[in-house]
């Protein structure tokens, strides 16, 4: 495939770019603007997508241009609960360094950053970025919220990978291979000596597909859209683990406000034996901070 470098365009999304990129480790300025084949309008957001050796930054206009595009359906999505149809190209066609055993971030414009395995984008799923054209924009999240464009990652087959909804990263900036999270936060990890070391850790794998997404806790993990979940203060310490169960489940049916954004997470995405392993972990995190 060949390969095309941009120059980044200093549009308000590329400056945020720059600042997601700097937790990674690349910079945007790691496109070499000499090697520049064509520079997208300022006007135009970019997705970089970083093999870890390399930088790309792709637009709406390149990616419709991309050989590997396709019309795609999906019956139902966490964004928009209703059969789509996408223009959209695969991830393995943007990114094909993916490999067994590691792992790809992926970063929204709102905070939200999901850790995806790459065994799971190498599921019998198939992630695709899908992107918003101008011709056919697509509707709004929410009265007065924008869309879950430019970048959208979605999944065909997503039944048979057991995709997540937190695996639907939608208004993606950046996308880039990471280290797992446990091993670039360390401090996520149940102690040696936990009582309950063994659902501990079956808790902590629910925590990092489920909850890290957007919560930190010992301000540990890449997120930035809920409280720390550890600091101060535990909620296992301040709410009722009756209520607590309630609010993982339906935050809405404990309290309820405008703003309120925290998805529920019902019994089909987390099973009562999750929601037992993860509580155990948070418990068990309330003794280590
Ligand atoms: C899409 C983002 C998102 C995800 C995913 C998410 N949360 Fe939240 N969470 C929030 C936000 C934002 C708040 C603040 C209240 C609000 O706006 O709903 C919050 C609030 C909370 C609170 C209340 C804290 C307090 O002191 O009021 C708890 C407890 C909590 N989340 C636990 C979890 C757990 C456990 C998971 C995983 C099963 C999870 N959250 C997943 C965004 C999220």
């Amino acid at each position: 495939m060949k390969k095309i470098l941009y120059a980044v365009s200093l549009s308000l999304l590329s400056v945020a770019v720059l600042a997601a990129c700097q937790n990674t480790g690349t910079t945007a300025q790691s496109a070499n603007p000499q090697s520049a084949q064509s520079v997208p309008s300022a006007a135009e957001p970019v997705l970089q997508i970083s093999t870890g050796k390399e930088q790309q930054g792709w637009t709406v206009t390149t990616l419709m241009s991309h050989p590997a595009r396709q019309t795609v359906q999906t019956p139902d999505d966490p964004a928009y609960h209703q059969p789509r149809q996408w223009q959209a190209v695969p991830l393995h066609a943007l990114l094909p360094s993916l490999k067994a055993g590691g792992h790809t971030q992926f970063k929204a414009s709102d905070g939200f950053v999901a850790t995806i395995a790459d065994d799971t984008l190498l599921s019998a799923a198939t992630p695709w970025i899908a992107f918003e054209t101008a011709a056919k924009p697509w509707p709004a999240l929410g009265a007065g919220k924008p869309s879950a464009g430019p970048f959208y990652l979605i999944w065909t087959d997503a039944a048979r990978g057991n995709i997540s909804q937190e695996q639907w990263p939608y208004q993606i900036a950046s996308v880039a291979p990471v280290q797992s999270l446990t091993e670039r936060f360390p401090a996520l990890l149940p102690a040696a000596s936990a009582p309950l070391k063994e659902q501990a850790l079956r808790g902590l794998q629910a925590y990092s597909r489920h909850c890290s997404v957007c919560h930190t806790l010992n301000k540990a993990g890449d997120a930035s859209i809920g409280p720390d979940l550890n600091l101060p203060h535990n909620p296992t310490e301040y709410f009722q683990e009756k209520m607590l169960r309630q609010l993982i489940r339906d935050p809405a049916s404990v309290r309820t406000w405008p703003q309120q954004s925290m998805p529920g997470f019902s019994k089909e995405v987390l099973s009562e034996a999750e929601l037992d392993d993860l509580l155990v972990y948070l418990k068990q995190m309330a003794a280590q901070r």
